[in-house]
């Protein structure tokens, strides 16, 4: 079982990932815990370029492009064998967030953006994602004493237009998503995934 986790920044779905993670552990689930872009060596190092090369424009295909090679390696390398092994693997962003914050975000065409997720991914998608949906001023309160990468540094218009991707992306694939609301508990919104995710358990 294949499950992501995408929102903007600041929206909770680190922690919620990880509660996640936790909870299926405590019950005996094999889990692998991930995150994008990373997860290998090689795309763990490709994030680092990606959050914090400053010194040049970053040209938006480059950036693009990063984030596939990235994913590749990662699907690759790490997502394909585990799921192979049998385990449930839970991933901090995936393909969604490449058309977020990539085509809505920067503005490349959406369809460019599908095809090349479909060949960094071979046509892999997840069974399940949570989106965790929070109102960008909201989200900018809450990462304020944060500092900022590459990514965080853009401004309010950059990441309204982000989320409204994700919406959309929601509104295209409803039995995929499961859409949250950012501004509930930690605890209300860790018994909605998990209940979720054993009720998708339970029926496989
Ligand atoms: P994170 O810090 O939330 O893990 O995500 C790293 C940053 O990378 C975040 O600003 C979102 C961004 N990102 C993209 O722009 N495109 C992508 O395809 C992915 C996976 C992340």
């Amino acid at each position: 079982m294949f499950i992501t986790f995408e929102g903007i920044e600041g929206c909770g779905k680190t922690t919620q990932s990880k509660l996640l993670c936790e909870a299926l552990i405590d019950k005996g689930f094999p889990v692998v815990y991930t995150r994008e872009p990373g997860g290998t060596p090689a795309a763990e190092e490709l994030r680092s370029f990606l959050l914090k090369t400053r010194d040049e424009k970053f040209p938006p295909f480059a950036e693009l492009s990063i984030y596939e090679a990235a994913r590749a390696f990662h699907v690759e390398n790490l997502i394909r064998p585990s799921l192979r092994e049998g385990a449930v693997v839970i991933c901090d962003r995936f393909i969604d967030s490449t058309v977020a914050y990539q085509g809505y975000g920067r503005g490349i065409d959406i369809s460019l953006i599908e095809r090349l997720n479909s060949e960094a991914t071979g046509g892999l998608k997840p069974i399940l994602t949570v989106l965790i949906d929070l109102p960008v001023e909201e989200a900018f309160k809450r990462i304020s004493e944060r500092r900022k990468d590459r990514m965080e540094s853009e401004g309010l218009k950059f990441h309204r237009r982000v989320r409204e991707g994700f919406l959309e992306l929601s509104k295209k694939e409803p039995e995929r998503f499961l859409v949250l609301d950012g501004r509930k508990s930690v605890e209300e919104l860790h018994r909605q995934i998990l209940s979720e995710v054993l009720g998708r358990l339970g029926a496989l």
